[in-house]
C-alpha cells in the first residue's frame, strides 16, 4: 500500500486520511514529469548528434516552419494530462474544504512568533503543543493577531494560511490503528512572517482516544513557579524578542530586568515592578522603553497568559541576573 503511494520515498509519513488523495496524485505528477524529461532529453540529444552540421559550408537540410500534425499532438497530450490532474486534484480538494459534522473543534492563534492552541472544551491556550486523537476528524479554526502565518503539518498533508482579520478553517483525521498514536509530528509556520519565522514551530502529539479523554494538554507544567515562568518565556514566544544575555532583539533584554529603571519614549521614567510587567504583557504599547519606539508587540490576553501565568513570569524574572 505505502510502496504504491510513495514509490520514490519522497513524502513524509501518511498520518492523515488525506494522504490517500494526495500521495498518488503527487506520484503521478512526479512520474509524468520524469517520463517527459527523459523523452524530451533523449530526442534532443539524438537530434544534436544526428543532425549536427558536419562541415562549415554545409547548407540547411530543409526550411520547415510548421508541422500541423506534430503541433496538434504536443498540444493535445499535455491538455489531457493537465485535465486529468485537475479532475483528480479537485476531488481531494473538495473533500478538504468541508469538515465532517462530528469533527472536534480546536482554535489556533498565531502571532509573531508562537502558536497558541486551544483544545476542545478548553478556554486556555497551550503554547506550541497540540494533542489530537486518532480516528476522529479534527477541525481547526485559525486566526492571526498580526501578520500572515501558515499552519503546516506535512505528515497530515494539511497547510493553510492564517490571515489577519479572517477565520481560516482546516480539518484532518489521523487514521486509527495504523500505529500513529504515540507519535509526534512537526507543526511549521510556512509563511515568512519576520526574522524569527524559522523558530515558529510546534509539535502535534497523536494519542489514542482513551488517552485523549484524559486531556493530556493540561498536565506537564512544573510545580515550581520560577520554572513555570521560564516555561512561559520559552513556549509562549517571549524569547523571540527578549534575550536573557543583554543582547538587543525586537524588545529590551530581560537580563537583570527586575527593578530596572529607565526612560520611556515620552520622556517619563519607569521601574520594572509587578504592575509594570503585567501592563506590558496586557497592553504592550502603553509604556515603550526609550530606543524601542518602532518595536511592535502583540498583546497577550487571558487565554494566552492568565494573571497566574504572569505572576509566575514575575517570580522567574526576579531570579534573572
Ligand atoms: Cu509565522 Cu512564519
Amino acid at each position: 500500500m505505502l510502496a504504491i503511494q510513495d514509490p520514490f520515498g519522497q513524502l513524509p509519513v501518511p498520518a492523515s486520511t488525506f494522504a490517500a488523495d494526495i500521495d498518488p496524485l503527487y506520484t503521478f505528477l512526479f512520474a509524468t514529469s520524469l517520463f517527459f524529461f527523459g523523452l524530451i532529453l533523449a530526442i534532443l540529444l539524438y537530434s544534436i548528434v544526428r543532425y549536427r552540421r558536419k562541415h562549415a559550408d554545409q547548407p540547411a537540410a530543409n526550411n520547415t516552419t510548421h508541422n500541423t500534425a506534430l503541433e496538434v499532438v504536443w498540444t493535445l497530450i499535455p491538455t489531457v494530462i493537465v485535465m486529468v490532474v485537475f479532475a483528480w486534484g479537485l476531488v481531494g480538494n473538495m473533500d478538504q474544504q468541508v469538515a465532517p459534522k462530528d469533527a472536534i473543534g480546536y482554535t489556533v492563534r498565531a502571532k509573531k512568533w508562537a502558536w497558541g492552541i486551544i483544545h476542545p472544551g478548553d478556554a486556555k491556550q497551550t503554547p506550541a503543543e497540540m494533542w489530537v486523537p486518532e480516528g476522529k476528524p479534527v477541525r481547526v479554526t485559525m486566526t492571526s493577531e498580526d501578520v500572515l502565518h501558515s499552519f503546516y503539518v506535512p505528515a497530515f498533508r494539511q497547510k493553510r494560511d492564517v490571515v489577519p482579520g479572517v477565520r481560516q478553517i482546516l480539518w484532518f483525521e489521523v487514521p486509527e490503528g495504523q500505529g500513529f498514536a504515540g507519535q509526534d509530528f512537526h507543526l511549521f509556520c510556512a509563511e515568512y512572517c519576520g526574522d524569527q519565522h524559522s523558530k515558529m514551530a510546534g509539535t502535534v502529539h497523536v494519542v489514542n482516544q482513551e488517552e485523549f479523554a484524559n486531556e493530556p494538554w493540561k498536565g506537564g507544567l512544573p510545580d515550581d513557579p520560577v520554572a513555570r515562568g521560564e516555561y512561559w518565556y520559552t513556549k509562549a514566544g517571549c524569547l523571540a524578542c527578549h534575550s536573557l544575555d543583554g543582547s538587543r532583539r525586537v524588545g529590551p533584554s530581560y537580563q537583570g530586568i527586575w527593578g530596572r529603571e529607565g526612560k520611556l519614549v515620552d520622556g517619563s521614567s519607569y521601574t520594572v515592578d509587578a504592575e509594570y510587567v503585567h501592563e506590558s504583557i496586557r497592553k504592550p504599547q502603553a509604556k515603550i522603553v526609550e530606543g524601542y519606539d518602532t518595536a511592535v508587540m502583540t498583546a497577550y490576553d487571558e487565554t494566552a497568559l492568565s494573571d497566574e501565568d504572569i505572576a509566575d513570569i514575575i517570580e522567574w524574572m526576579k531570579t534573572l541576573k
